[in-house]
């Protein structure tokens, strides 16, 4: 058995070797929000099949690839598709991408998904900023940094008093400014999911004090803030979750508005991450 940061580096070395790209920006892209791949200067893709110690992506909307070039100017390494709990994968599977991020040299993780909206005053195809989470199902026994800690990767306890970097946030606010988008802010609920939730469920969850509910996302931001890097993360609004009025749920459709929203994230994480390799 190797040690997780043996496993790390071979899989950084890996990678190393196939691309010339040194990034210290890190994106992973959510369900139905693949274009901001398409944006970047790729230099290098590869599958995450090929990756040594990496479980490939199985969602039909996500396409599992490790992209390396420039976005906006800057070198990033994007992680197109990203795994999920509810397909089975082992936590430390699902936010070994975020590590191996770390381990490739970024210092800054910027993340994307698709979330139902919970906040009455929300629309479908709004975007908004993480400006803290839930763990529900952490709360209750699913936590990624459960088990040995390697005190050489973070501490045992990590702080989570500002998940999301507030420097960040501020910068990501003024890329929205900038190009004249309207760009909300709020909590982020974890559920595993698959299925979606009651009107009971979302009404608890309203209650909890949530924004926008989704089924990823929160290991990756432990992950990433037990290694000490600095974190931003957006939601797309791509069905409304208001018990009064729900309809019945259509995962053709919650991807369709994910892609007709993109243009949205696309603009702002492209301004963002532009302004950061300045
Ligand atoms: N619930 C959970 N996850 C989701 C939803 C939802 O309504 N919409 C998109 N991801």
């Amino acid at each position: 058995m190797t040690t997780l940061a043996a496993r790390l580096q071979e899989a950084a070395a890996f990678l190393h070797k196939r691309c010339k790209t040194r990034a210290r920006v890190g994106i992973v892209l959510g369900t139905g929000l693949g274009a901001l791949g398409k944006e970047v200067q790729a230099e290098a893709r590869v599958p995450f099949a090929q990756i040594p110690h990496m479980a490939g992506a199985t969602v039909q909307s996500h396409s599992g690839e490790f992209v390396a070039g420039t976005l906006g100017g800057t070198p990033v390494f994007v992680l197109e598709g990203r795994l999920h709990y509810y397909e089975g994968h082992r936590l430390d599977d699902i936010v070994f991408p975020v590590r191996l991020l770390k381990a490739l040299g970024c210092d800054t993780l910027v993340l994307s998904n698709a979330a139902g909206g919970l906040n009455p005053g929300f629309s479908l195809g709004d975007l908004m900023l993480i400006d803290d989470h839930i763990n529900l199902p952490g709360l209750c026994g699913v936590n990624p940094l459960v088990g040995p800690n390697d005190e050489a990767m973070g501490p045992r306890f990590p702080d989570m008093s500002a998940p999301y970097d507030r420097e960040l946030k501020a910068a990501a606010h003024a890329a929205a400014k900038a190009g004249g988008l309207n760009l909300r802010e709020g909590v982020y609920v974890m559920v595993t999911g698959p299925n979606l939730e009651t009107r009971a469920e979302y009404r608890m969850l309203r209650n909890l004090g949530a924004d926008v509910v989704g089924m990823s996302t929160v290991p990756e931001v432990i992950a990433a803030r037990h290694v000490g890097m600095r974190v931003v993360a957006f939601s797309i609004v791509t069905d409304l979750c208001i018990p009064e009025a729900l309809e019945e749920a259509s995962l053709d459709r919650i991807i369709a508005t994910a892609a007709a929203a993109e243009p949205k994230l696309t603009g702002v994480v492209k301004r963002l991450v532009g302004g950061l390799g300045r």
